[in-house]
């Protein structure tokens, strides 16, 4: 948090086909694992380009059995997504825990849209183009906000809710009644 690459507007990629942005995706595939995180954008690995990889596992989905396309919405594969574009599809908003590699040792709060659509590339020059929900469309939030210089506390909305990992053995703290407005 605050070298200058996570701060500014990353370039579009001419070319997902290209050798060097391949080389690219496997050093975040790999600096991801090692840091046991759901995604990555280029800008963390200090490439100010728009690529971004991310998974939404099963075990993130509700335990609430979902049935259909529903189901399928909340998770994805690892994808590696080339100059993302995301559609804002509901005004509905949830809270979420979030980390960052950029920001370590905190988790905070984050207000999100919670249903969009995504679309973009892959590495084979191939569109994509995914509904996303729940933790599904907040991690693609998150890694397209690197996109555009934003870290998720920018987008918190009570700095109370910024702890340091260290501190969730006391248990995450509640959330004050909130407005709906
Ligand atoms: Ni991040």
């Amino acid at each position: 948090m605050g070298h200058p690459i996570l701060r500014q507007p990353a370039s579009a990629v001419p070319d997902p086909t290209d050798s060097a942005i391949r080389a690219l995706v496997e050093d975040m595939i790999e600096t991801m694992v090692d840091a046991n995180g759901a995604g990555l954008a280029a800008p963390q690995v200090h490439e100010s380009l728009a690529v971004v990889i991310f998974q939404a596992p099963p075990e993130r989905a509700p335990t609430a059995a979902l049935e259909g396309d529903e189901a399928f919405d909340h998770t994805a594969p690892l994808t590696v997504l080339i100059n993302p574009v995301i559609e804002i599809l509901s005004p509905a908003i949830s809270y979420g825990w979030e980390g960052c590699l950029s920001v370590p040792g905190l988790r905070g709060l984050v207000p999100r849209p919670d249903h969009l659509r995504y679309s973009g590339f892959d590495l084979n020059g191939h569109p994509i183009s995914r509904i996303a929900r729940g933790f599904h469309a907040r991690v693609v939030q998150h890694e397209c906000d690197h996109l555009n210089g934003i870290l998720y506390p920018q987008r918190m909305d009570d700095l109370s809710m910024l702890i340091f990992t260290s501190e969730m053995r006391h248990g995450l703290p509640q959330m004050a009644a909130t407005s709906n407005g």
